[in-house]
């Protein structure tokens, strides 16, 4: 998945691409590349690695380039072919006249790209986009018209992409068009944007025309027209979007990811402040539409996820079976939608998702919203193609997390789904009144509690530093602490590059024990509740193997100062409550670790924010 950006209108187009593209870099940076009309051509400029190096190519060029005022440009995440200059987007036909950026895949560019080369397109790179340049200027010989080629091309191609389109013979027009992978228009007096997402454009316009599946837009400086894939006319619709333009700033913290670790009292409060006002009152969702009617039809619920959203969704499981009383599936996106599951009318179809666009979790609700069941969605970006998808929308408001590993956006749906469980079980009656009213009255406690957490944080950095040379991380717990155990893990995978895994304690002795030994450090998460002596007996278990104990726990108990070699104290917390107080500290491992070790905290090697390939 990449990030792409264009601009038509009447002013210099190299700031507004430049900044446009360091607006989408969540979404990949390993290269990037522009193309602007020049004069009587168009120019390509490419470069690798971040976007300062495409910054520090264009350096020499900024002359050339001053007057132009048409332009597209690209950051990329590898998928076909590794990044390299060649690689890297804006990709050429034969002549080169036609210039185009590409986000997606094209799946069936192998055959394609055969065909196109028995007709003598001589290909430069290994990329799938490629053979849409040739395509379309295959198609732009017969029709000499850069929409009508645009719309014959993408009748042949498979998959999904947006795409961004140039040709020397058309100047000072762009043709963009989609087919599941988000593109939008920014709508300003006598000039049009087009990018992936609304920050690329947001300081310029808040005006946006969000554009269909197969539609095809023609923008030039003063005119845009839009055909669907009949080619018939469509009348554009402009929303005003909800969206304030944001300076990203650090704040003052050396990484966003610290930055946003500190965030999470606040991104707590401000949910609870909407809807819970008190103990004592019911839970608010105004948008989400289930009703006792359709909360008794229901026989289960199935939730689907990717990366972190899945492990808040693992959480969400145990809290709502245990207060309301509805089994609960969970499951990877990417793996519930390529076999047959049973979804029908009488399943709540719950999807989560930080981007709303990761196209393995949107497929799936696509899915089973075909197969009749009601779809909620819980997401950070109310404004974004699952949220479109919903009959129910739970937006989580943890404010635009720029930090590529998640952690307020984590905390952020944590909170919704036990918003979700009271408000389900406030409808139907499953659980004593005088019990959701306390629960209610410890969620109020959280951020404070979190706030202790984060004004006394040598504890953690020294613990951090200390294991910091290690090459293996284990994190176990049970019951409701077990996605815990498995988030902690992934977010020391994502930023140090560490080997960290966790296990269900139970499940050590079945097999991971057989790696321990006086190199391995074991972290338990011992919160106090059902499963904390289990959890001690397992933790015993692997101290006499001689691994490096942690322990993270709410527990003053004196015994832990002799079975751990490193303790991490909590704020006291209810068991249920305990994943939203247990993560903080992890996160804060993970990212002191990495800091240690000198990597990339916020833009960590081969990841991406936004995931919108399967
Ligand atoms: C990527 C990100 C993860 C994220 C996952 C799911 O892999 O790097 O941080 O958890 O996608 O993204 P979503 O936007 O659907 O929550």
């Amino acid at each position: 998945m990449c990030g792409i950006v264009g601009y038509v209108g009447n002013k210099p187009v190299l700031d507004i691409l430049l900044d446009g593209l360091e607006q989408l870099e969540y979404r990949g940076y390993d290269s990037s590349g522009i193309a602007v009309q020049c004069k009587d051509k168009i120019n390509v400029y490419k470069a690798v690695g971040k976007l300062k190096a495409l910054r520090e190519e264009l350096a020499s060029h900024a002359y050339e380039i001053s007057k132009s005022t048409v332009g597209i440009g690209h950051i990329r995440w590898a998928t076909h072919g590794a990044p390299t200059v060649v690689n890297a987007h804006p990709h050429t036909c034969n002549c080169g006249k036609l210039v185009l950026v590409h986000n997606g895949i094209i799946e069936n560019y192998k055959e394609l790209k055969a065909k196109l080369e028995a007709e003598g397109c001589v290909f430069k790179s290994q990329t799938d986009t490629e053979t849409v340049a040739h395509l379309v200027a295959q198609k732009y010989a017969l029709t000499h018209d850069l929409t009508k080629a645009v719309a014959l091309a993408v009748k042949e191609i498979e998959g999904a992409f947006a795409l961004e389109i140039m040709h020397n013979d058309e100047p000072n027009k762009l043709v963009i068009t989609k087919r599941n992978a988000p593109l939008v228009i920014g709508v300003a007096p006598d000039e049009y944007y087009a990018a992936s997402d609304i920050p690329a454009f947001i300081k310029h316009t808040n005006k946006a025309i969000y554009l269909s599946d197969d539609q095809i837009a023609t923008l030039t400086a003063d005119s845009l027209e839009i055909i669907d894939k009949n080619g018939c006319k469509v009348e554009p619709k402009i929303e005003l979007l909800p969206w304030e333009p944001v300076a990203l700033s650090k704040m003052g913290y050396k990484h966003f990811m610290l930055k946003e670790i500190h965030e999470q009292p606040d991104v707590i409060r401000n949910i609870l402040s909407d809807k819970l006002k008190s103990p004592e009152e019911n839970v608010i969702l105004d948008e989400v539409k289930l009703t006792k009617e359709t909360l008794r039809n229901l026989n289960r619920i199935q939730v689907i996820a990717c990366g972190t959203s899945l492990h808040a969704a693992m959480i969400g499981k145990y809290i709502i079976e245990d207060l309301c009383g509805i089994p609960v599936d969970v499951e990877a996106s990417s793996e519930y939608i390529y076999r047959k599951t049973v979804t029908d009318a009488h399943t709540l179809v719950i999807g989560v998702s930080q981007s709303g666009e990761t196209a393995d979790t949107l497929t799936a609700i696509k899915q089973s919203k075909a197969r009749g069941s009601h779809i909620l969605i819980i997401t950070n970006r109310p404004d974004s193609a699952m949220a479109r998808e919903a009959d129910s929308l739970l937006s989580v408001n943890a404010g635009i997390e720029v930090s590529v590993a998640a952690t307020k956006s984590y905390i952020a749906q944590l909170t919704s789904f036990y918003l979700l469980a009271l408000y389900m079980a406030e409808i139907k009656g499953t659980y004593p009144v005088s019990e959701l009213t306390n629960f209610k009255h410890e969620m109020l406690m959280l951020p404070q509690k979190i706030e202790q957490i984060l004004s006394n944080m040598e504890n953690i950095r020294e613990c951090a530093r200390k294991y910091s040379a290690t090459r293996d991380f284990i994190y176990i717990a049970r019951g409701i602490n077990y996605p815990t155990a498995l988030e902690g893990a992934l977010k020391l995978k994502e930023i140090s590059y560490i080997n960290a895994t966790g296990y269900p304690a139970g499940e050590l002795k079945h097999g991971p024990i057989a790696m321990l030994d006086e190199s391995m450090p074991v972290l338990s998460i011992l919160m106090k509740g059902a499963v904390y002596e289990k959890l001690l007996s397992n933790s015993e278990e692997a101290k006499a193997r001689n691994a490096r104990m942690i322990a993270l726990t709410n527990s003053q108990d004196k015994k832990l100062d002799e079975l751990f070699d490193y303790i991490i104290r909590v704020p006291d917390v209810a068991e249920y409550l305990s994943p939203i107080i247990a993560i903080v500290p992890l996160q804060l491992i993970a990212y002191y670790i990495a800091e240690f070790l000198g990597k990339d905290v916020d833009q960590p090697r081969n990841l991406a924010k936004s995931v919108t390939v399967e």
